[in-house]
């Protein structure tokens, strides 16, 4: 049987005016995942957040998180999940434990179960040595978790997670990844937006393209790495080597067009990776008495497919416009 799904909407809208906010947004997060909503700035990530926060009230659509939708029943869903990304939630001027022990009072804790409530995830958050200062002397990376842990008090079931770790550094971005899993194989269910395509690929099984208020594309990494376009063999050729030779002999391994790489001297070859296939070619290549430089096997990343569905190419990368015969690849790399 299929998970429950603990976020669900369909055709979620909010305008701010023409061609802002977000339309015909459709979701569904099974219990115990993360799933990622990744997308530039300004694509309408914290829009879709506070929407299923029950913090910005639609315009059109319909969503429920926890069972609840979140306009009949705001109240029932706000005490089902945890915010992040709103720092403001944290006191500045009082310590981080003071801080979670009035978030548990605040969710109706008595004070006893507010302070082991605290003490624990300061515990988790490694978060103790620091529990008695003012949060004002933290560092970045101790404020986002002892946000986390703030929107972790009452015990969630989803937690929202507005990018996490933006402007965080790499290490405390790993630590901060480390406590997202494992409050995900605990059960409880993440929607983490992020700008960053590694995060996404780290943490989510399942990601959602936002751009210009859209859902543009979705799926697995794997899915979305697999659309973004084959796998490339990238062949540097020795100076000197026969081009001609070396496009008759790579074509027979191609799943598609050669093209000219952006390099003079290099070919791009499409493949379906396989195992013994780079010493294969190389193989071919000796015995057509071509001599190579260098090969190597490029796969499709999560930025390719990134790249696609945003439009911004990166410079220098071959468009389609560059998906030559081996002829013309040979001509080219002749006149560079
Ligand atoms: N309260 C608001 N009033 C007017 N425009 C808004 C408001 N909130 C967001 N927007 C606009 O809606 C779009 C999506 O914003 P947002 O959801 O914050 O994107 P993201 O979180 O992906 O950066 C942007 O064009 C933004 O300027
Ligand atoms: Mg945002």
């Amino acid at each position: 049987m299929q998970a429950a799904l603990m976020i669900e909407a369909r055709g979620l809208a909010k305008s701010f005016g023409p061609g802002l906010g977000v339309s015909g947004i459709d979701l569904q997060v099974p219990a115990g995942t993360i799933v990622s909503l990744l997308g530039p700035n300004g694509a309408g990530k914290t829009t879709i957040v506070r929407m299923l926060a029950t913090l910005l009230r639609p315009d059109a659509g319909w969503a429920r998180v926890a069972g609840h939708d979140v306009v009949a029943q705001g109240r029932a869903v706000r005490r089902r999940i945890g915010l992040t990304g709103q720092l403001a939630s944290l006191d500045d001027c009082m310590t981080g434990r003071a801080n979670l022990v009035m978030l548990g009072q605040l969710s109706r804790m008595s004070r006893r179960q507010a302070r082991a409530r605290a003490a624990d995830l300061l515990t988790q958050f490694g978060l103790e040595s620091a529990a008695g200062r003012a949060v004002r002397t933290y560092s970045g990376g101790m404020r986002r978790r002892l946000d986390l842990a703030a929107s972790l008090v009452g015990g969630p079931a989803v937690l929202f997670l507005d990018e996490p770790t933006t402007g965080l550094d790499p290490d405390s971005r790993r630590a901060l990844w480390e406590v997202v899993r494992r409050l995900a194989r605990e059960g409880t269910t993440v929607l983490l937006t992020t700008q960053y395509l590694e995060e996404a690929d780290q943490l989510a099984g399942h990601i959602c393209v936002i751009t210009g208020g859209r859902v543009a594309a979705e799926g697995t990494p794997g899915q979305l790495k697999a659309a973004a376009g084959p796998a490339k063999l990238i062949i540097s050729l020795a100076p000197g080597a026969d081009l001609a030779r070396a496009a008759a002999v790579l074509a027979r391994r191609a799943a598609g067009p050669l093209a000219a790489a952006p390099r003079p001297g290099y070919l791009e070859v499409p493949v379906v990776p396989c195992a013994g296939l780079v010493t294969s070619v190389i193989r071919d290549l000796d015995e057509a008495g071509v001599a190579v430089n260098d090969i190597s096997l490029q796969l499709p990343t999560l930025e390719d497919a990134f790249r696609g569905l945003t439009g911004s190419a990166a410079a220098g990368l071959p468009s389609g416009d560059d998906a030559v015969s081996p002829e013309a690849a040979e001509a080219r790399a002749r006149a560079a």
